[in-house]
């Protein structure tokens, strides 16, 4: 094997690879993905056999630990878990401090940041129990504070987590419970979420989880690693994506719904408008996700009976960019976000809400990875550059420039 230190010590050579098209940053044993064959697995599982047979904390807690837990460590996993679900209440000011209409991507990147204040410790991962309980608490408290960066929108009051409820199903809780009476749980509508986190939940070196192990490198903490994560997700060429589709479904919708204009738009080089929802930097193939989502969707919208006339326009996008020589040829199918909008909208999520959902699927994900890069020692990210800018030249004191 070449050994790359000592090449670039000797030659002072540098690869350049803008957006690492073709760079490896690490060894993992999480997740495997054929983006040619359009495989995705989780430790060597089947995501198409995940989201048919498993469920969000167990998927959880495969990527975390590595293996399928036991009916019995389940358990212990899911009320671990819920000792760590109170959240500060010092952190109910910093929500009242945010201007009512903030994105719940901004709020939910400091108030994930901000459970550093409330939970200092460093997590010693060499120390099997201190992992677990930064584990535990990470799942707990992150869902409940995802779930206030709506409430505070709303300006309604805060939620708790109720014990006597899954995870799931606490998440629909907290956000739509009203003082006026109990949340009413739609198991058609837990069942289409707890799939939908787990398609979410890894895709091994992507932009966030690729940010958080960074964070990480440099031996920042959990919730520290995991805010970023939140920040690099936000993006609309990343998670924001499922926010960006809905937004453009509505606009063609509001335009007269010729989906045709904007399929033309996508494909005109002088336009910067791109079909969001459709192209993936690694699956030149179709993505095994929105394979799942979308038989999912249809099944969702049938069972809610739901009519959209959305809906309508991105079934047409789907068949007219799927037989188009642009799209073709440059490999571009739908992604998990097209499809993963139209479920929350059916589900009655509200838009802004859609890359926060992504981020709480997300989740174990980043954890698990996060964990792997610190077990195994790896050293701080750090790339280098070729640098373009000016020779050496004198400086030239202000009052001669
Ligand atoms: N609409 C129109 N053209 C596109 C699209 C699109 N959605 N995506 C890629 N292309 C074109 C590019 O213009 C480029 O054309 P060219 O070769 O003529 O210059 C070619 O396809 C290759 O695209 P790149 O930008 O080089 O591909 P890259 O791997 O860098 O980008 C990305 C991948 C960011 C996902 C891109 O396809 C995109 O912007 N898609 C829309 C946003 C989106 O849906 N993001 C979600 C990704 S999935 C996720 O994060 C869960």
């Amino acid at each position: 094997a070449i050994d790359i230190d000592k090449l670039r010590s000797e030659t002072g050579a540098i690869t350049m690879d803008p957006g690492y098209k073709n760079s490896g940053s690490c060894k993992s044993e999480i997740t495997f993905l054929d983006g040619e064959e359009g495989i995705l697995r989780y430790r060597g599982y089947s995501i198409e056999d995940l989201a048919e047979k498993s469920n969000f904390l167990e998927v959880s807690y495969l990527l975390i630990f590595g293996e399928l837990p036991k009916a019995a460590e389940l358990e212990k996993f899911e009320t671990d878990i819920r000792k760590y679900t109170l959240v500060n209440e010092e952190m109910k000011n910093i929500i009242d401090g945010f201007p009512k209409n903030a994105h719940p991507m901004g709020v939910l990147a400091s108030l994930t940041s901000a459970l550093t204040a409330f939970n200092p410790k460093s997590v010693n991962v060499a120390n099997e129990k201190d992992m677990y309980e930064a584990v535990c608490k990470t799942m707990g408290k992150f869902l409940v504070i995802a779930t206030w960066t709506y409430r505070k929108n709303m300006g309604f009051p805060l939620n708790y987590y109720d014990n006597t409820k899954g995870y799931v199903e606490n998440f629909m809780r907290l956000m739509f419970e009203l003082p006026t009476g109990p949340y009413k749980n739609n198991p058609v509508v837990i069942n289409a979420l707890d799939k939908l986190f787990i398609l979410h939940a890894d895709h091994e070196q992507n932009c966030s989880t690729s940010t958080v192990r960074m964070v990480g490198s440099s031996h920042a903490g959990l919730f520290a690693s995991i805010s970023a994560g939140v920040s690099a997700l936000w993006g609309p060429l990343h998670g924001g994506a499922n926010q960006a589709v809905l937004e453009m479904l509505e606009e063609i919708q509001a335009n007269g719904g010729d989906a045709d204009k904007y399929l033309a738009k996508a494909k005109d080089k002088e336009d910067p408008f791109r079909l969001m929802g459709f192209g993936h930097r690694v699956y030149k193939n179709f993505d095994p996700r929105a394979k799942i989502i979308k038989k999912a969707a249809d099944e969702v919208l049938a069972t809610l009976g739901v009519d959209d006339p959305i809906l309508t326009i991105a079934k047409k996008l789907e068949e007219s960019a799927l037989q188009d020589e642009y799209f073709k040829s440059r490999n571009l199918y739908p992604n998990v976000d097209f499809y993963s909008g139209i479920i929350y909208r059916a589900l009655g999520i509200p838009t802004e809400m859609f890359t926060v959902l992504f981020a709480i699927g997300r989740l174990p994900g980043w954890i698990a990875q996060w964990k792997e890069m610190r077990i195994n020692k790896e050293p701080i990210g750090r790339p280098r550059q070729i640098y373009t800018g000016a020779p050496l030249r004198p400086f030239v004191n202000a009052e001669n420039r």
